[in-house]
């Protein structure tokens, strides 16, 4: 799946350049309102109600066909929202921000790499911590705590972000299990330690 989204960079469009300029911040629509429709169904007038219905898949699913199969596999007869390819290039500097007002683990975030220098970090009660991303893993991020991201390596950063509107059971399942064996990362995985007061 790496070289797969290695290999469609043309495609991907500026995501949020307001927030992360010089085009250091790109995403690939897979599923969506279209390729190079990044962000959320609000910025494009679709009411909330009619997302779910609005979402297909893109072109962009047809250039990727080994991570489209993956997310299709991986979460069979869900209902999804964007399934988007997100590139942080390196140098590039996502600014704390938080996504959503109420708490709620919206996305699964997967990591198709993660070089050394890139971290993923949030913020909760004036404490930073960092979500232990590496190569291949995958968290749900509560994306309403402030976060940024940061790539001080010198190769691209590809993530796939898929937001499930409806899971079915597997889906559940799958993510009980993990919360189960993994939970919140500040508590213990890997020896995650806040990085800053
Ligand atoms: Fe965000």
């Amino acid at each position: 799946m790496l070289a797969e989204a290695a290999s469609r960079v043309p495609r991907f469009v500026d995501h949020r350049e307001g927030d992360v300029p010089d085009g250091r911040w790109k995403a690939l629509a897979l599923h969506g309102l279209g390729s190079d429709k990044t962000l959320g169904f609000e910025a494009y007038g679709v009411p909330e109600a009619g997302q779910a219905d609005a979402y297909q898949w893109t072109d962009a699913a047809d250039l990727c066909p080994a991570t489209t199969a993956y997310v299709k596999s991986t979460f069979p007869e869900a209902q999804f929202g964007r399934v988007r390819l997100m590139l942080l290039r390196p140098g590039g500097r996502v600014p704390f921000h938080a996504d959503y007002s109420e708490r709620k683990l919206a996305s699964i975030s997967i990591a198709l790499n993660h070089p050394a220098g890139c971290r993923f970090l949030y913020r909760d009660r004036g404490v930073v911590h960092e979500v232990p991303f590496a190569d291949g893993r995958a968290f749900a991020v509560n994306l309403s705590y402030e976060h940024s991201v940061v790539n001080d390596s010198r190769v691209d950063r590809f993530h796939l972000i898929v937001h499930v509107l409806r899971g079915n059971a597997q889906f559940r399942e799958l993510f009980l299990r993990s919360f189960s064996l993994y939970g919140d990362p500040r508590e213990d995985v890997n020896g995650q330690r806040p990085v800053s007061g």
